[in-house]
């Protein structure tokens, strides 16, 4: 497993970044998690350019162009020799003594991890899983992937106390956003709903490419939103996102989902996807 840091490259013992980086300080900052199949990072530019434009929208400037960021992205992962990994990217506006206001001309940290990729428990795909609602407690920029998780954080961890895998957002007028590291789908009658891409989800990568799956199988896509009665009745249900790719749901606030098992749709949605990254 090895790190980038700002040019230097090493191992995670032996990395250090200043106490006074904004990332480690405000949560200024932010990143990509992108994985590696066989060695080969899929979607790598849809995620540089989400990077770019979450950079932007934050108002900080990259020195780097997508094709720097690219290529130091891939040095460190053949440097890694690892074939099934996880890349994590994460700009921060830079080192300065803690102060709200930035500077125009600080300089951005670069940060690229390459680890194994975490495995998923095949039960959990095999059998689906089951997901609680919590209130959207976030922020207008959800479309930004900010390393600012405070609320996505408290919220998985309050699933996981509760005993299941992932947290759905819902927001007090009843809509499902998406969920605490993921996006939201729901499938009823022929018709595949998710959340449309604007500030309250982040588009995710997956979303989109499952999404082109779904139009390539002729299903009627509606990028509209739903809310949580519709979750609870609806024939299937799953949740994606780059490392999980596309996990069933069987179980929403203790409604049971369909038959209680993954459904064909999930499955075949899934099998699109993953014929489509190799
Ligand atoms: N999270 N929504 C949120 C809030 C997310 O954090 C993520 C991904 C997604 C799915 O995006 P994508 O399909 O591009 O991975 C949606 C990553 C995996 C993470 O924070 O680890």
């Amino acid at each position: 497993e090895l790190v980038y840091l700002n040019g230097w490259i090493g191992s995670f013992e032996d990395a250090y970044i200043s106490v006074n980086d904004r990332g480690y300080n405000f949560g200024d900052g932010v990143y990509e998690v992108v994985m590696a199949y066989d060695g080969v990072m899929f979607a790598l530019d849809d995620h540089l350019k989400r990077l770019a434009a979450s950079a932007a929208a934050v108002e900080m400037d990259l020195p780097w162009d997508l094709q720097q960021l690219k290529s130091i992205a891939e040095d460190v992962l053949v440097k890694s020799s690892i074939k099934r990994a996880m890349i994590y990217i994460q700009v921060t506006r830079g080192t300065a003594p803690r102060n709200h206001f930035f500077e125009p001309d600080i300089r951005p940290n670069l940060l690229v991890t390459v680890r194994y990729a975490p495995e998923t428990d095949p039960a959990m795909y095999r059998e689906g899983v089951k997901v609680i609602t919590h209130p959207d407690f976030r922020w207008q920029m959800c479309h930004v992937k900010t390393i600012s998780l405070q609320a996505n954080i408290m919220a998985k961890n309050r699933a996981r106390r509760a005993g299941v895998a992932e947290v759905v957002f819902v927001l007090p007028d009843g809509t499902v956003t998406e969920c605490g590291s993921s996006n939201i789908f729901i499938y009823q009658d022929g018709v595949l709903k998710t959340h449309p891409a604007n500030n309250k989800i982040l588009a995710g990568v997956t979303r989109q490419y499952v999404l082109q799956v779904a139009g390539s199988l002729g299903l009627d896509i509606k990028e509209e939103p739903f809310n949580v009665s519709e979750l609870f009745k609806a024939n299937e249900v799953f949740y994606t996102n780059t490392v999980i790719e596309v996990m069933p749901v069987v179980n929403v606030d203790g409604h049971v989902i369909g038959n209680g098992k993954p459904g064909p749709v999930t499955t075949q949605l899934h099998q699109g996807f993953i014929t489509l990254r190799e």
